[in-house]
């Protein structure tokens, strides 16, 4: 099997650190151009310059805020005009603000649903028709285990998590007759720079090996998985080898979910 990308132009958001970095240099050396956006320009930058190490395709940086409709849409149009239509779309950029019901308010519950499903939806509007005018499309959302399974103090994102994978199956059914697949790919526990700020923000002494690996013995195989890991599921979905597959939201998780 070759999951190969050649020719076809990706756009991650989040990409500039973590689990959406790793997807963005996995497509890159699978032959795609790749748009890398986040919102700090120097961490883009720096992101920018380590894939294009590895890679002879072309690589954008594109500050963004997917929380703002009028920067989704100039990114959009800027990725169209240097790197090419926008053939895959990943929707990863997120946060994991979690809390009892009760202390969630109004405006955390907007900003939630703003970044991880409105954020979705504009994108989706940007890349949705030229996909279906060219007959060939790949959206993916990253969501988390809690979608399928959401715990008691999950609120707000696993809620928002479970819309997304609502999202996911009507636009599978919408995209299906024209070639646009669309599937959502379930983090369980995955080292990144979201875990190491988690880690910090915790101030114990514990160090963060000694945190990624007491995480890691929840997962029922032992250990948090790798971004990369992660990435060789988000390639294949991309690519042409995943060609009959839509509508599904598959765990990345080593068994951690309880629902399969
Ligand atoms: N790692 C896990 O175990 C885990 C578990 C469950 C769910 N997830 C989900 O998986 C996705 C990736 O997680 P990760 O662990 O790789 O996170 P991460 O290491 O914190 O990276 C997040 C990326 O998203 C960007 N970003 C954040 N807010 C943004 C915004 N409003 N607009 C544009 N870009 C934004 C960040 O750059 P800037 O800050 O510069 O914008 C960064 O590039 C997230 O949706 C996360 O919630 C991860």
């Amino acid at each position: 099997m070759d999951c190969r990308m050649d020719g076809r132009t990706a756009v991650v958001t989040g990409s500039s650190m973590g689990l959406g970095f790793a997807m963005a240099k996995e497509f890159a050396k699978s032959g795609a151009n790749v748009a890398l956006v986040a919102r700090r320009p120097d961490v883009l930058e720096a992101a920018k310059a380590d894939i294009e190490s590895v890679s002879s395709t072309k690589v954008g940086a594109y500050v963004c805020d997917v929380s703002d409709p009028g920067a989704i849409t100039s990114m959009c149009q800027s990725v169209a005009s240097e790197l090419g239509p926008i053939d895959v779309l990943v929707n990863n950029a997120g946060s994991s603000i979690r809390g009892e019901f009760l202390s969630i308010t109004d405006e955390q519950w907007r900003g939630d649903l703003e970044l991880k499903l409105f954020g979705a939806i504009r994108l989706t509007r940007q890349v949705f028709p030229g996909m279906i005018e060219r007959r060939w499309g790949r959206i993916i959302n990253i969501l988390n285990t809690g979608a399928k399974a959401p715990p008691p103090t999950g609120s707000p994102t696993v809620v928002s998590r479970a819309a997304g994978m609502a999202l996911t199956k009507v636009l599978a059914g919408e995209g299906a007759p024209h070639n646009v697949l669309v599937n959502a790919l379930l983090v369980g526990k995955i080292v990144s720079d979201q875990i190491a700020r988690r880690h910090a923000n915790l101030e114990t002494n514990i160090s963060l090996e000694d945190y990624i690996a007491e995480s890691g013995e929840q997962v029922p195989m032992g250990r948090m998985g790798t971004a990369e890991e992660f990435a060789n599921m988000a390639c294949f979905l991309a690519s042409d080898a995943g060609s009959y597959i839509t509508g599904t939201a598959i765990n990345v998780d080593g068994g951690f979910s309880p629902v399969v």
